[in-house]
């Protein structure tokens, strides 16, 4: 199946079981009246298509795929194994979850399976089979969906096993686990593989962070796999009946516990579900996208988001008109091929019987709600097919790596605030706000088609990572690292030698200490230019060993110590951030980056609009958006232009949340 689609797929998620069949006639009208073209079904089946341990009945989901067939949606079929039906978990306690405190969960809620449950395993695959062998003639099936949002963390009995197998596999003898945990601390060797448990609060769970890192980091792993390893199965299953199907699960953006790039690799496309809260900025939003797309480097899809609000937050703030709009195009313009709700109809009861949906309690075609998924679905109509598979090009590169990304949170001290995403916005919002485009990569992607790459806390520094990483730099490549880099190998034991370790020759610095600030505490920093900016949450003691110094720090001990530094290493530079500086200096550090880098934004122009790029054919489409909350005069390049979102010519002053797509 080609996973070029004819147009950005509009629809989402549908729960036909919920409703009786007179409604699913008056919704096929109202979907079609809202420009909807696609639906996703049978997320949540099973206990109705599997009755009991002998039963299949799929009267329901061939009635509904008729309906659909026959109106000429697009499905998207889902496999139904993210709630395990109450008769398996009665008869089979062992497929459900295991929570940190060791207690196997009852029947009840979702995402409840155990990943290493032989039962699980078996009927997930069996019900992805069954499916796929039933409706491999349907063309109207464009994607397939593995069960739903994988997440999560098991720590039952089934899991302790499988761990300590996937631990022989890995390090072959005990002696090499006892080295990379550093089992010699705190009296913990280990000499029988029995001997290892799962590291809960039963555990090594730790207290606010787990006491051995290296054991935590690979349960994590383990973990990660586990999950991978069911997500496999079921697409194997379907690949079986159907080689050519696009399977998708749905992901999360920077969800912790699973390695989304070793998860990528096993899917035909990246699919996420996009729910911003209120206070969410923009620019936040914007990297969760590059995140996804960057995790294959392709168009990905948008499986959902809400058209109005959510249900599951504190305070489910409804969507302002035009919002939704104004999303949905962000995340286009970030390189996404589907605009897809949760849900199409809300649900009479349950826990989400006040999420939003295209159709509302009031099955009125006469909301705002309603009125704005159509009127957004018609200018989706409009574009056609210009936009499906179009590429976004980039020369910067931000690294996000999931083990550093557990490595980081993990470690006890020095700065318990210390969060991974958090410091990669940081430096991201730096590009966004100029309008550079960034790619979101791993730390194995080739460096070389980029002319920054930034790797801030890049705490974890695996094998080969620092080579490539000299070798980018040595021909001209400019790398942006800083505080808590380069300390530890693959399994967090520290690069004895002095910090930051393997990044010391590139960085030219040598790391003495490391202060940690409370939120109270500050220090300053002094730029070349004489500007004094407040800077603190980590300050590095840096002795320059090759660096030119950037920024100074003005107190503490350290006082006239660099804080900031750049060094010339090879045809390239490397700038290291000793410590977080307030915004304005980041600001202006980085404007000297990117102009002596000769980085470009998208646009020549300043402005407050978020302006993208995705390129197709030799065509070059502009997404300019108005998130600012004011009105604001449109880029001069584009006064004049099409906006292609309605054919007619675009406005010269946006207002927000108003969109224009322009193509040159
Ligand atoms: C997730 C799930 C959906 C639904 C939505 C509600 O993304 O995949 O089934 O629960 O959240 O926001
Ligand atoms: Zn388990």
């Amino acid at each position: 199946m080609n996973n070029e689609f004819k147009k950005v797929l509009y629809g989402g998620d549908y729960n036909p079981e919920q409703w009786t069949h007179e409604i699913w006639q008056d919704d096929m009208r109202l979907l079609k009246n809202a420009n909807i073209d696609t639906a996703t079904i049978n997320v949540f089946s099973w206990a109705k298509l599997q009755p009991n341990e002998e039963t299949y009945d799929f009267s329901g989901l061939d009635a509904i795929v008729e309906m659909l067939t026959r109106e000429k949606f697009n499905i998207i079929m889902a496999t139904s194994t993210a709630a395990i039906p109450a008769w398996m978990a009665k008869r089979y306690p062992e497929v459900m979850r295991a929570g940190n405190n060791g207690v196997r969960k009852k029947f009840g809620e979702r995402h409840n399976f155990c990943p290493n449950s032989a039962v699980y395993k078996k009927y997930s695959v069996l019900l992805a089979n069954k499916i796929a062998e039933r409706y491999k003639n349907n063309k109207n099936i464009i994607c397939w969906h593995i069960c739903n949002e994988y997440g999560g963390t098991c720590y039952c009995d089934n899991c302790e096993k499988e761990f300590r197998i996937w631990l022989k596999n890995k390090y072959k003898n005990i002696n090499a686990v006892n080295e990379a945990w550093n089992t010699s601390f705190w009296s913990h060797t280990i000499y029988d593989w029995d001997e290892i448990v799962v590291p809960n609060i039963l555990g090594d769970g730790g207290w606010y962070r787990p006491y051995f890192a290296g054991l935590y980091l690979d349960y994590q792993r383990f973990n990660s796999e586990s999950m991978l390893n069911c997500f496999k199965a079921e697409r194997d299953a379907v690949k079986k009946h159907i080689p050519n199907a696009l399977v998708t699960t749905n992901l999360m953006g920077p969800y912790k516990p699973l390695d989304y790039f070793k998860w990528a690799q096993e899917m035909d496309i990246v699919s996420w579900d996009n729910y911003p809260d209120r206070n969410t900025e923009w620019g936040y939003v914007a990297f969760t996208h590059d995140l996804m797309r960057g995790l294959k480097g392709k168009p990905f899809m948008l499986m959902e988001q809400t058209p109005s609000q959510q249900n599951w937050q504190k305070y489910c703030t409804l969507k302002q008109p035009g919002q939704m709009s104004a999303q949905s195009y962000q995340t286009i313009a970030h390189g996404a091929d589907s605009v897809l709700f949760f849900q199409l109809r809300r649900s009479k009861g349950g826990c989400e019987k006040f999420h939003g949906a295209v159709i509302s309690h009031s099955g009125s075609d006469k909301t705002r709600v309603y009125n704005e998924v159509k009127e957004l679905g018609a200018q989706l109509n409009t574009i056609g097919n210009k936009i499906v598979g179009a590429k976004t090009v980039s020369e910067v590169a931000l690294i996000f790596d999931w083990e550093n990304y557990w490595a980081v949170e993990s470690t006890m001290g020095p700065n318990a605030d210390l969060r991974y995403v958090e410091e990669l916005y940081l430096y991201y919002k730096q590009f966004y706000k100029r309008n550079i485009s960034v790619d979101i990569i791993s730390d194995t992607t080739d460096f070389s088609k980029y002319k920054v790459v930034a790797a801030p806390v890049l705490y974890m520094v695996k094998q080969g990572v620092s080579d490539a990483l000299e070798r980018y730099v040595k021909n001209g490549g400019i790398l942006i690292t800083g505080y808590m880099s380069g300390i530890v190998n693959e399994s967090d034991n520290v690069y004895l030698g002095g910090y930051p370790g393997p990044l010391r020759k590139l960085a030219g610095v040598w790391v003495e200490e490391i202060d940690a600030l409370a939120p109270d505490q500050s220090n300053t920093v002094r730029l070349k230019s004489g500007n004094e900016y407040k800077c603190g949450f980590l300050c590095d003691v840096i002795h320059s060993e090759e660096a030119e110094t950037i920024a100074e720090y003005t107190s503490n001990f350290y006082s006239r110590l660099p804080a900031v530094t750049k060094n010339k290493f090879g045809k390239g530079y490397v700038y290291y951030f000793g410590t977080k500086p307030e915004a304005e200096c980041m600001n202006e550090i980085f404007g000297e980056i990117l102009s002596s880098g000769k980085i470009s934004s998208v646009l020549d122009e300043n402005t407050e609009l978020e302006v993208d790029v995705r390129e197709k054919d030799g065509n070059k489409y502009f997404f300019i958006m108005n998130f600012s909350g004011m009105e604001k005069p449109l880029p001069q390049q584009f006064i004049g232009s099409i906006n292609i979102i309605n054919g007619e010519k675009s406005p010269e002053v946006l207002k927000p949340f108003e969109t224009v797509v322009v193509e040159k």
